[in-house]
């Protein structure tokens, strides 16, 4: 009898700028009570993109490092797609850019998907079906975005930016992170609950709407999920359930709101349910901030990171929301490869910043997007490629070495802006998950 081909996510790697701030910090400087931000929102670090650094570079960069480890797979790369809301370009494809950037085959099918912070979760489903149609060949899906809100806005403090990159293929015959399933529960409507208009870098934002709407969403696509799969399925049969990460205390108000959708309506008993099943893969979103649409695949990632020795056969659900809105609702299975990329030593090598220096390296990053002149100096950073500028309306893009555990980056900047301070040595290497 033909068994039939199951997708997987067969390994994934992460790319995080070299900088960020605190949320103590930020908080203030905002005057606010650092501990809204650490009890109320659940952060405690964000990551910022200074100059040289963008969604392409990330997004690279995540990919590279994945390549590193499966080189023979390159040629077999048929499918290159990345979800993202922070493209450069109205017209063409950051994956394009990934593309050259990683050498992939010119016989590779590339696009980028836009969908707010869902458009990776499509990405990784179309690509699930197309891997199953192909034993011997794979795609590339890497999430990226950097999350930008207004200066002094209450969004500000769920800002961050980084990139996911996946390998998926068929589960058969090799070691994978996680076997997809194939059913999956979708919402979708039309809403304005956080959108950014082609005249703005920022998003616009209706915080507390957005959260309603999220919650909605959880619940619809949670529904239509059950529905398919029948009255012999439940969350109860989950090991874990992650969540779209817009800040981590949003994931404990999903979780929670779900069970009491189950009928779960005790306080004690969800927050005990919420420690066993959600908490454990919060740990990395605290410390790099909202990525949009890689929030959730950097929560599975933390997660893979921290339970990697009982990881296999392990029952995870997976909910994706995409402002906008649509979101989507599925389980995967738990296989038997092991995390190869040490997120925790990644995110203990940035460099931290102060409030100002946040400032001035995301004020130097946008007005590169806005200069048409190339940035000859080196930026040391930590993935392995730079965005130099622009000539001519064309975006140029080159390799360096990556800079690891070099404790001080020198920023080149235009005179007069004050980015030449002083940064905070190199964070001292912790040696414990952030379970604040
Ligand atoms: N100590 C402890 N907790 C505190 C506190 C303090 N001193 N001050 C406030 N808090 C808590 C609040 O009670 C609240 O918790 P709750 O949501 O469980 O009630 C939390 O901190 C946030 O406070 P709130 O007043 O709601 O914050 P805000 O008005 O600044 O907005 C967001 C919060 C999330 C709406 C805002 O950051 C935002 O718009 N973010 C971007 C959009 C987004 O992420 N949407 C999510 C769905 S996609």
């Amino acid at each position: 009898m033909l068994t039939k081909p199951e997708g997987a996510i067969l390994d994934l790697d992460i790319a995080v700028p070299r900088h960020y701030v605190t949320h103590e910090n930020l908080a203030i400087a905002r005057g606010v009570e650092p501990e809204k931000y650490h009890a109320g929102l659940g952060c405690w670090e964000m990551s910022v993109c200074g100059p040289g650094e963008d969604v392409v570079t990330l997004a690279a960069g995540a990919a590279w490092r994945l390549l590193q480890r499966h080189p023979h797979l390159r040629e077999k790369i048929g499918l290159c797609v990345v979800g993202t809301e922070s493209g450069v370009d109205g017209a063409k494809p950051t994956a394009i850019y990934v593309h050259q950037l990683v050498n992939l085959p010119s016989t590779c099918r590339v696009f980028e998907i836009k969908h707010a912070c869902y458009g990776a979760t499509a990405a990784l489903q179309m690509a699930q079906a197309w891997a199953c149609m192909r034993p011997d060949r794979y795609a590339l899906v890497i999430a990226a975005d950097v999350a930008r809100y207004k200066r002094y806005s209450s969004g500000e403090p769920t800002q961050g930016a980084g990139a996911v990159a996946m390998l998926v293929g068929q589960a058969q015959d090799q070691p994978v992170c996680l076997t997809l399933s194939d059913v999956s529960g979708t919402h979708a409507e039309e809403v304005y609950d956080f959108w950014r208009p082609n005249y703005q870098a920022a998003a616009l934002v209706k915080g507390k709407f957005s959260v309603e709407c999220y919650l909605k969403s959880l619940l619809a696509a949670h529904d239509d999920f059950y529905r398919q799969m029948g009255k012999s399925a439940s969350l109860d049969a989950m090991d874990y359930a992650l969540y779209h990460v817009p800040f981590p205390h949003m994931a404990r108000k999903a979780h929670v709101h779900l069970l009491s959708h189950k009928g779960i309506v005790q306080e004690e008993e969800a927050l005990a349910d919420y420690q066993r099943r959600v908490k454990l893969s919060l740990w990395a979103n605290r410390r790099v901030g909202n990525i949009y649409s890689a929030s959730l695949y950097l929560a599975l990632a933390g997660l893979w990171e921290r339970e990697a020795d009982t990881w296999s056969k392990k029952q995870v659900s997976l909910f994706s929301y995409g402002s906008g809105s649509c979101s989507e609702y599925f389980t995967a299975c738990g296989g038997t490869r092991r995390p190869a990329f040490h997120l925790k030593t990644l995110l203990d090598q940035r460099v931290e910043v102060d409030v100002a220096t946040y400032e001035a390296l995301s004020d130097h990053a946008l007005l590169m997007e806005q200069n048409d002149s190339i940035h000859s100096e080196t930026i040391r950073g930590m993935v392995p490629f730079v965005f130099v500028g622009i000539r001519d309306h064309e975006r140029t893009y080159e390799q360096q070495t990556v800079a690891e555990k070099e404790p001080v980056t020198v920023v080149a900047a235009p005179a007069g802006m004050g980015i030449h301070r002083e940064l905070a040595p190199l964070a001292a290497l912790g040696s414990s998950f952030c379970d604040r």
